[in-house]
Protein backbone atom coordinates (compact mmCIF):
# COMPACT_ATOMS: atom_id res chain seq x y z
CA UNK A 1 0.00 0.00 0.00
CA UNK A 2 1.32 3.63 -0.89
CA UNK A 3 -0.22 6.98 0.62
CA UNK A 4 -2.05 7.15 -2.61
CA UNK A 5 -3.45 4.06 -2.50
CA UNK A 6 -5.97 5.50 0.63
CA UNK A 7 -5.58 9.15 -0.30
CA UNK A 8 -6.69 8.86 -3.70
CA UNK A 9 -9.60 6.87 -3.64
CA UNK A 10 -11.55 9.81 -5.30
CA UNK A 11 -9.14 11.95 -7.02
CA UNK A 12 -10.35 11.92 -10.12
CA UNK A 13 -13.73 13.41 -8.86
CA UNK A 14 -12.13 16.25 -7.81
CA UNK A 15 -8.25 16.90 -9.44
CA UNK A 16 -9.17 17.20 -13.09
CA UNK A 17 -6.45 19.02 -15.39
CA UNK A 18 -7.03 22.73 -15.18
CA UNK A 19 -6.75 23.89 -18.95
CA UNK A 20 -5.41 27.31 -18.46
CA UNK A 21 -2.67 25.31 -16.15
CA UNK A 22 -2.20 22.52 -18.73
CA UNK A 23 -1.44 25.30 -21.32
CA UNK A 24 1.50 26.64 -19.21
CA UNK A 25 2.63 22.98 -18.91
CA UNK A 26 2.77 22.59 -22.14
CA UNK A 27 4.24 25.51 -23.29
CA UNK A 28 6.37 24.72 -21.49
CA UNK A 29 7.63 21.00 -22.55
CA UNK A 30 8.13 23.16 -25.84
CA UNK A 31 9.01 21.05 -28.96
CA UNK A 32 9.97 17.80 -26.74
CA UNK A 33 8.82 14.54 -28.52
CA UNK A 34 8.25 12.45 -25.84
CA UNK A 35 7.44 13.09 -22.38
CA UNK A 36 7.93 10.51 -19.41
CA UNK A 37 5.72 11.49 -16.49
CA UNK A 38 6.87 10.99 -13.23
CA UNK A 39 4.45 10.58 -9.98
CA UNK A 40 1.96 10.60 -13.01
CA UNK A 41 -1.40 10.17 -10.30
CA UNK A 42 -4.51 9.99 -12.93
CA UNK A 43 -2.57 11.09 -15.79
CA UNK A 44 -3.78 14.99 -15.51
CA UNK A 45 -1.98 17.47 -17.93
CA UNK A 46 0.10 14.34 -19.97
CA UNK A 47 0.21 15.58 -23.53
CA UNK A 48 -0.52 13.39 -26.19
CA UNK A 49 3.38 13.03 -26.74
CA UNK A 50 3.51 11.00 -23.31
CA UNK A 51 5.23 7.81 -23.81
CA UNK A 52 5.43 6.69 -20.42
CA UNK A 53 4.11 7.55 -16.72
CA UNK A 54 5.16 6.43 -13.34
CA UNK A 55 3.49 6.06 -10.41
CA UNK A 56 3.53 3.98 -7.34
CA UNK A 57 -0.26 3.78 -6.70
CA UNK A 58 -2.41 1.27 -8.60
CA UNK A 59 -5.39 2.99 -6.58
CA UNK A 60 -4.12 5.76 -9.03
CA UNK A 61 -3.26 4.19 -12.23
CA UNK A 62 -6.75 2.03 -11.86
CA UNK A 63 -8.29 6.23 -12.25
CA UNK A 64 -6.12 6.51 -15.39
CA UNK A 65 -8.57 7.60 -18.45
CA UNK A 66 -8.38 5.05 -21.47
CA UNK A 67 -6.00 5.85 -24.10
CA UNK A 68 -3.96 7.26 -21.64
CA UNK A 69 0.02 6.48 -21.81
CA UNK A 70 1.22 3.16 -20.36
CA UNK A 71 2.10 3.49 -16.77
CA UNK A 72 4.35 1.36 -14.95
CA UNK A 73 4.31 0.91 -10.96
CA UNK A 74 7.23 2.90 -9.61
CA UNK A 75 8.70 5.20 -7.90
CA UNK A 76 10.98 8.87 -8.53
CA UNK A 77 13.89 7.64 -6.91
CA UNK A 78 14.55 4.67 -9.06
CA UNK A 79 13.11 4.98 -12.42
CA UNK A 80 12.72 2.18 -14.54
CA UNK A 81 14.19 3.68 -17.67
CA UNK A 82 17.29 3.86 -19.27
CA UNK A 83 19.13 7.14 -19.47
CA UNK A 84 17.81 9.84 -21.73
CA UNK A 85 14.91 7.57 -22.40
CA UNK A 86 13.33 10.75 -23.53
CA UNK A 87 13.20 14.50 -24.28
CA UNK A 88 11.45 15.59 -21.41
CA UNK A 89 10.73 14.78 -18.12
CA UNK A 90 7.98 16.28 -15.04
CA UNK A 91 6.82 15.69 -12.26
CA UNK A 92 3.94 17.34 -11.13
CA UNK A 93 2.47 18.71 -7.45
CA UNK A 94 4.45 15.03 -6.42
CA UNK A 95 7.86 15.91 -5.25
CA UNK A 96 6.73 16.83 -1.56
CA UNK A 97 5.37 13.25 -1.43
CA UNK A 98 9.07 11.36 -2.36
CA UNK A 99 10.91 9.82 0.33
CA UNK A 100 13.52 11.24 -1.46
CA UNK A 101 13.69 13.93 -3.29
CA UNK A 102 17.55 14.26 -4.09
CA UNK A 103 17.48 11.01 -5.40
CA UNK A 104 14.25 11.79 -7.43
CA UNK A 105 15.27 14.85 -9.20
CA UNK A 106 18.74 12.90 -9.48
CA UNK A 107 16.56 10.12 -12.18
CA UNK A 108 14.44 13.27 -13.62
CA UNK A 109 18.13 14.37 -14.90
CA UNK A 110 19.00 11.03 -15.70
CA UNK A 111 15.87 9.88 -17.79
CA UNK A 112 15.31 13.09 -19.68
CA UNK A 113 17.25 14.00 -22.92
CA UNK A 114 16.86 17.61 -22.67
CA UNK A 115 14.28 19.14 -20.43
CA UNK A 116 12.89 18.45 -16.89
CA UNK A 117 9.58 20.56 -15.07
CA UNK A 118 8.40 20.29 -11.78
CA UNK A 119 5.16 21.60 -10.57
CA UNK A 120 5.81 22.46 -6.68
CA UNK A 121 4.49 25.84 -4.56
CA UNK A 122 7.25 27.81 -2.63
CA UNK A 123 6.17 27.17 0.63
CA UNK A 124 6.59 30.39 2.31
CA UNK A 125 4.91 32.32 -0.16
CA UNK A 126 1.90 30.16 0.16
CA UNK A 127 2.07 30.53 4.17
CA UNK A 128 1.93 34.55 3.84
CA UNK A 129 -0.39 34.99 0.79
CA UNK A 130 -3.53 31.77 1.45
CA UNK A 131 -5.77 33.21 3.33
CA UNK A 132 -6.73 29.36 4.11
CA UNK A 133 -3.98 28.39 5.80
CA UNK A 134 -3.32 31.76 7.24
CA UNK A 135 -5.92 32.34 8.86
CA UNK A 136 -7.58 29.13 10.08
CA UNK A 137 -5.32 26.09 9.33
CA UNK A 138 -2.07 26.87 10.55
CA UNK A 139 -2.35 22.93 11.36
CA UNK A 140 -2.41 21.71 7.65
CA UNK A 141 0.62 24.61 6.46
CA UNK A 142 3.02 23.19 9.76
CA UNK A 143 2.08 19.65 7.76
CA UNK A 144 3.55 21.08 4.83
CA UNK A 145 6.33 22.93 6.01
CA UNK A 146 7.59 19.22 6.93
CA UNK A 147 7.56 17.76 3.48
CA UNK A 148 7.79 21.11 1.15
CA UNK A 149 10.93 21.23 -1.28
CA UNK A 150 12.28 24.90 -1.51
CA UNK A 151 12.57 26.51 -4.97
CA UNK A 152 16.25 27.45 -4.22
CA UNK A 153 16.99 23.68 -3.45
CA UNK A 154 15.16 22.36 -5.94
CA UNK A 155 17.13 25.02 -8.78
CA UNK A 156 20.26 23.93 -7.05
CA UNK A 157 18.95 19.60 -7.27
CA UNK A 158 18.21 20.79 -11.34
CA UNK A 159 21.66 22.26 -11.99
CA UNK A 160 19.58 25.69 -12.50
CA UNK A 161 16.76 26.58 -14.33
CA UNK A 162 13.90 29.28 -14.84
CA UNK A 163 10.89 29.47 -12.35
CA UNK A 164 7.37 30.34 -13.75
CA UNK A 165 5.09 31.75 -11.59
CA UNK A 166 1.69 29.63 -12.30
CA UNK A 167 -1.38 31.98 -11.12
CA UNK A 168 -4.15 29.89 -9.82
CA UNK A 169 -7.67 31.20 -11.76
CA UNK A 170 -10.56 31.81 -9.68
CA UNK A 171 -12.34 28.91 -11.12
CA UNK A 172 -9.69 26.53 -11.01
CA UNK A 173 -10.78 22.59 -12.38
CA UNK A 174 -7.99 20.87 -10.42
CA UNK A 175 -9.31 21.08 -6.87
CA UNK A 176 -5.65 21.22 -4.92
CA UNK A 177 -4.51 23.33 -2.00
CA UNK A 178 -5.42 26.75 -2.98
CA UNK A 179 -7.73 25.83 -5.88
CA UNK A 180 -10.94 27.44 -4.07
CA UNK A 181 -9.55 30.51 -3.06
CA UNK A 182 -12.31 32.81 -4.11
CA UNK A 183 -14.82 29.79 -3.33
CA UNK A 184 -14.27 29.67 0.49
CA UNK A 185 -17.26 27.28 1.12
CA UNK A 186 -15.64 24.56 -0.62
CA UNK A 187 -13.18 24.19 1.90
CA UNK A 188 -16.18 22.79 4.09
CA UNK A 189 -16.86 20.16 1.51
CA UNK A 190 -15.56 16.74 2.97
CA UNK A 191 -15.07 15.41 -0.89
CA UNK A 192 -12.78 17.98 -1.74
CA UNK A 193 -10.68 17.75 1.33
CA UNK A 194 -10.11 14.02 0.52
CA UNK A 195 -8.33 15.59 -3.09
CA UNK A 196 -6.34 18.05 -0.99
CA UNK A 197 -3.33 15.88 0.73
CA UNK A 198 -2.29 19.12 3.09
CA UNK A 199 -6.00 19.17 4.29
CA UNK A 200 -6.67 14.86 3.67
CA UNK A 201 -3.25 13.92 6.02
CA UNK A 202 -3.70 15.83 8.75
CA UNK A 203 -7.31 14.45 9.16
CA UNK A 204 -10.59 16.13 10.08
CA UNK A 205 -9.57 16.25 14.33
CA UNK A 206 -6.82 17.88 13.95
CA UNK A 207 -7.95 20.68 11.53
CA UNK A 208 -11.52 20.86 12.98
CA UNK A 209 -11.43 24.06 15.09
CA UNK A 210 -10.39 25.78 12.45
CA UNK A 211 -13.28 24.46 10.11
CA UNK A 212 -15.55 25.98 12.03
CA UNK A 213 -14.19 29.12 12.50
CA UNK A 214 -14.02 29.10 8.66
CA UNK A 215 -18.00 27.86 8.54
CA UNK A 216 -18.83 30.25 11.32
CA UNK A 217 -17.08 33.75 9.63
CA UNK A 218 -18.44 32.80 6.00
CA UNK A 219 -22.10 32.32 7.82
CA UNK A 220 -21.55 36.01 9.63
CA UNK A 221 -20.31 37.67 6.59
CA UNK A 222 -17.16 38.45 8.24
CA UNK A 223 -14.70 35.81 5.61
CA UNK A 224 -16.14 38.14 2.97
CA UNK A 225 -15.87 41.49 5.10
CA UNK A 226 -12.59 40.07 5.28
CA UNK A 227 -11.85 39.05 1.51
CA UNK A 228 -13.47 41.77 -0.35
CA UNK A 229 -10.63 42.63 -2.12
CA UNK A 230 -9.73 38.53 -3.59
CA UNK A 231 -13.42 38.84 -4.88
CA UNK A 232 -12.14 41.67 -7.19
CA UNK A 233 -9.44 39.11 -8.52
CA UNK A 234 -9.81 36.26 -11.15
CA UNK A 235 -6.60 35.18 -10.81
CA UNK A 236 -4.11 34.93 -7.56
CA UNK A 237 -0.08 34.00 -6.84
CA UNK A 238 0.09 32.00 -3.79
CA UNK A 239 3.29 30.56 -4.75
CA UNK A 240 2.48 27.51 -6.98
CA UNK A 241 5.72 27.48 -9.78
CA UNK A 242 6.80 25.88 -12.71
CA UNK A 243 10.67 25.24 -12.75
CA UNK A 244 12.15 24.48 -16.41
CA UNK A 245 15.46 23.17 -16.20
CA UNK A 246 17.43 22.04 -19.48
CA UNK A 247 20.80 20.45 -19.87
C1 LIG B 1 -0.98 15.05 -5.74
S1 LIG B 1 -0.71 13.63 -6.72
C2 LIG B 1 -0.25 14.38 -8.30
C3 LIG B 1 -0.56 13.50 -9.46
C4 LIG B 1 -0.41 14.15 -10.82
N1 LIG B 1 0.98 14.47 -11.10
C5 LIG B 1 -1.27 15.37 -10.93
O1 LIG B 1 -0.75 16.46 -11.18
O2 LIG B 1 -2.51 15.23 -10.78
C6 LIG B 1 0.84 13.01 -6.14
C7 LIG B 1 1.23 11.70 -6.75
O3 LIG B 1 2.60 11.40 -6.41
C8 LIG B 1 2.68 10.00 -6.23
N2 LIG B 1 3.89 9.64 -5.46
C9 LIG B 1 4.04 9.53 -4.11
N3 LIG B 1 5.29 9.15 -3.80
C10 LIG B 1 5.96 9.02 -4.97
C11 LIG B 1 7.30 8.65 -5.31
N4 LIG B 1 8.22 8.36 -4.37
N5 LIG B 1 7.62 8.60 -6.62
C12 LIG B 1 6.72 8.92 -7.58
N6 LIG B 1 5.45 9.28 -7.31
C13 LIG B 1 5.07 9.34 -6.03
C14 LIG B 1 1.38 9.65 -5.52
O4 LIG B 1 1.10 8.27 -5.55
C15 LIG B 1 0.40 10.52 -6.28
O5 LIG B 1 -0.16 9.86 -7.37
Amino acid sequence: MTTYDTLGATYARTRRPDPRIAAQIHAALGDAADVINVGAGTGSYEPPRTVLAVEPSQVMITQRPPGAAPAVRAVAERLPVRDHAADAAMALLTIHHWTDPEAGIRELRRAARRRVLVLTWDQQVFRERFWLVREYLPEAAAFDDTRAVPTDRLLDLLGGGRVETVGIPHDCVDGFGAAYWRRPHAYLDPHVRAGISMLAQPGDDVLAPGLSRLAADLADGSWHARHAGLLTLDTIDVGYRLLVADH
